[in-house]
């Protein structure tokens, strides 16, 4: 018996990083899971690999969202769990932010979690079975973090958004919730992590060592599951306790 039989999950960016391990640990336990990226040949062999469908999705698309919802829903008859983890991080400090990098940040980060929740919203109350829906934010979504001001106020509007639809989205059994990781060895960090840096970072994590993707996907199976069936509207840090 999983924890997730009989459920139906969409993982956006689920090509590769968490959005895969978050795909792996979902259909470990028994959920049925559709991965969405701008990747496609990475997501068909991630979705191939865990016996899972993969559909494109652009989340800064409305209509690309509208398509692969109701694609899950007609095929499958409902949406369970929507795990909004795309996003993009390009570091800048406000001075070298230009518009481009702020809008294209903003895009993905904030309105792809915005279009997101909308389109599954609907689709959960229409199917009558409740859901969990969770945001990934950032340590960045819950301090100011230097040199990353798009970024981090993409982050802070997830944290914001995911309080605001969990107070409207409850009296529906859907439960909103947002997971805010440190420092998670992913390509999204590679370039940071180049140049001994890595063993500087380490040095900073109380719990010595950076995060793994199955470090979050642990708390999203938690988050998607019934076992956090009294939660709703908060943020839950895995950082190994950089942010305190
Ligand atoms: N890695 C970290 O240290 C860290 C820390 C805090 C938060 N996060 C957040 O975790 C999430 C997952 O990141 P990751 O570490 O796995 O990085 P990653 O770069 O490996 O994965 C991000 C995924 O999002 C996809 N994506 C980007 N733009 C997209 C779009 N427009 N539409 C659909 N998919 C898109 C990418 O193709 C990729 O598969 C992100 O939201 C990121 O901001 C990461």
């Amino acid at each position: 018996m999983g924890e997730l039989d009989g459920r139906v999950a969409l993982v956006t960016g689920g090509a590769r990083g968490q959005g895969a391990a978050e795909a792996a640990i979902f259909s470990r336990e028994g959920a049925e899971v559709v991965i969405a990226d701008v990747l496609d040949e990475q997501g068909e062999r991630t979705a191939g690999s865990l016996g899972c469908r993969y559909h494109h999705l652009d989340v800064t698309s409305e209509t690309e969202w509208e398509a692969v919802v109701a694609d899950v829903v007609d095929r499958t008859g409902r949406l369970d769990i929507l795990m909004n983890n795309a996003g993009i991080f390009r570091p800048a400090r406000l001075v070298n932010t230009s518009t481009e990098l702020w809008n294209q940040t903003v895009a993905i980060n904030q309105t792809g979690v915005f279009f997101g929740m909308r389109t599954a919203v609907k689709a959960m109350i229409e199917a009558g079975n409740g859901g969990s829906i969770i945001n990934t934010s950032s340590v960045a979504g819950l301090e100011g973090t230097f040199g990353s001001t798009a970024y981090g106020a993409t982050k802070w509007a997830v944290t914001g958004m995911t309080k605001v639809v969990a107070k409207e989205a409850g009296k529906h059994g859907i439960r909103v919730n947002s997971i805010h990781p440190g420092v998670i060895v992913t390509d999204m960090i590679t370039d940071m992590l180049a140049g001994g840096q890595d063993e500087k970072m380490v040095a900073r994590q109380p719990i010595g060592r950076l995060g793994t993707a199955e470090d979050i996907a642990e708390m999203a199976l938690f988050l998607a599951s019934d076992r956090s069936s009294y939660c709703t509207g908060q943020a839950f840090t895995v950082d190994g306790g950089i942010h305190g």
